[in-house]
């Protein structure tokens, strides 16, 4: 099978009048600003709305949030790709197909399987065969329905990193090369993914990256909207 017809398999949730969301991008690139924008904008338009992050959410998840992002020593990539992968089966169940299963129910999760194909598929260069791969049983197959990746250049990432002045964690250790290698991977999930990621422009001015997102989830509510019940 070719990496398209393995990356076809992967198909969002189908929960009438309840959506599922990712935001993704490197550290700095907007995600936690624009989802609670998102957040918010849903909210008025009458949704309900749950944001999660991985690997956490479930007290489970949480324990192995702690241990990587904690890690004295190195995590094997391999390691760090199925732990990465056990948290999201559990939070999948757990949470996520429960909650959708609510109407007008929108899940937000800030960073999905697109992190995965950067982290570990391209910077961790295990490839992206091999992470579709470990996620080819249900509940592991789906994906959201719309993904915003939030595109920024390797040096403004460093910039507001700094401007930030927080404590650095595992991944934000890391050098030049490996923000490049998961910029390059953004690009690469963006290629085998078309349909559901959407590049926005993370570069702009807050509400002018807001305003994209806006557009591209009016017309999903949209569309969705206006197709006939059956
Ligand atoms: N479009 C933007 N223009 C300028 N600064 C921004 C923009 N979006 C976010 N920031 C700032 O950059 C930093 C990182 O943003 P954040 O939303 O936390 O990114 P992420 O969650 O992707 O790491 C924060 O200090 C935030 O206020
Ligand atoms: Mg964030």
């Amino acid at each position: 099978m070719t990496i398209e017809e393995i990356a076809k398999k992967f198909r969002p949730p189908a929960f009438p009048g309840s959506y599922f969301l990712s935001f993704e991008g490197i550290e700095g690139a907007g995600k936690s600003t624009q989802i609670l924008k998102a957040r918010d904008y849903l909210e008025e338009k009458g949704f309900r709305v749950l944001v999660l992050r991985e690997p956490g959410g479930t007290s489970f998840g949480e324990k192995l949030r702690q241990a990587i992002l904690n890690s004295q020593s190195p995590i094997h990539p391999v390691a760090e790709l199925h732990l990465f992968a056990s948290s999201r089966a559990q939070l999948l169940s757990e949470v996520t197909l429960k909650e959708l299963g609510i109407p007008n129910t929108v899940i937000i999760y800030d960073r999905y399987l697109d992190s995965t194909l950067a982290y570990q598929g391209s910077a961790r260069s295990l490839g992206f065969e091999a992470i579709l791969q470990s996620h080819t049983s249900f509940p592991l197959t789906l994906v959201p329905h719309l993904t915003f990746y939030l595109k920024i250049p390797v040096n403004l990432s460093h910039d507001r990193q700094k401007m930030r002045n927080a404590p650095k964690d595992y991944f934000e250790k890391q050098g030049q090369d490996f923000y490049q290698a998961l910029v390059d991977g953004y690009e690469k999930a963006s290629a085998l993914f078309p349909e559901r990621i959407l590049q926005v422009n993370g570069a702009q001015d807050v509400e002018d990256v807001f305003l994209d997102i806006k557009n591209h989830l009016d017309q999903l509510i949209l569309e969705n909207n206006s197709r006939p019940e059956n």
